[in-house]
């Protein structure tokens, strides 16, 4: 199967969720994140601003602002070539974002103050439509994570979360496409890589 069929059959799984069923899914997810024993050595954290079909991230946010954990979550933007890009700025609270494009949450302040620096981020949460045990990643087509990634640090956590029905056994990629170090599921976090094991 080709990417684009694999995004709209997870995005057309994904709106079968009922809401109370998603919720649990969602805290139960958060819980696993923080269980992890390196989670105490994160100082900084990326993190998408989850849409309504997402997994909802705003209870890893708060967790994360109990623990302090400095926030980051990404605007994209163009470049003058037209070329799409993501950037990540530190927020405290969270209701220091407003809706973008597409209604996508995004952060309010995008000034120097607030950016935060690829290569300082210890745990990066990517959001995404399919994975696979190995840490194969499908994205929403834009490639955002995947030119993003090529900036971070060697130590940077990265980890992709799904509902269970979003692993897959396996996904077409490209030599751009970015792995993930770790999927992040209702049932646990699964090490993909051997750079963290
Ligand atoms: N590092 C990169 N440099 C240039 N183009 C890239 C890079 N990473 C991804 N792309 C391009 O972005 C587009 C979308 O990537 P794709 O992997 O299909 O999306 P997603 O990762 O969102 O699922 C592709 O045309 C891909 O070649
Ligand atoms: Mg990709």
């Amino acid at each position: 199967m080709d990417k684009a069929t694999i995004r709209q059959s997870m995005r057309n799984r994904r709106k079968l969720l009922e809401s109370k069923e998603k919720d649990t899914l969602d805290q139960c997810i958060a819980k696993h994140l923080f269980a992890a024993p390196w989670m105490n050595d994160c100082k900084t954290m990326m993190i998408y601003l989850s849409s309504a079909e997402e997994i909802n991230t705003d209870p890893i946010i708060e967790h994360a602002w109990a623990k302090g954990i400095q926030v980051a979550v990404p605007k994209t933007f163009r470049d003058q070539q037209g070329n799409r890009f993501m950037e990540a700025f530190r927020i405290t609270r969270i209701d220091e974002v407003t809706n973008g494009a597409f209604g996508i949450r995004e952060p309010k302040q995008c000034d120097a103050m607030h950016h935060i620096d690829p290569s300082v981020i210890d745990v990066i949460i990517t959001p995404g439509l399919a994975f696979t045990r190995k840490g194969d990643r499908l994205g929403y087509g834009g490639g955002y994570y995947d030119r993003y990634l090529t900036q971070i640090g060697e130590k940077t956590v990265v980890i992709g979360v799904a509902y269970p029905f979003q692993v897959v056994e396996q996904l077409p990629t490209t030599a751009f496409d970015h792995p993930v170090d770790f999927l992040l599921t209702p049932e646990g976090l699964l090490a993909c890589s051997l750079k963290f094991r």
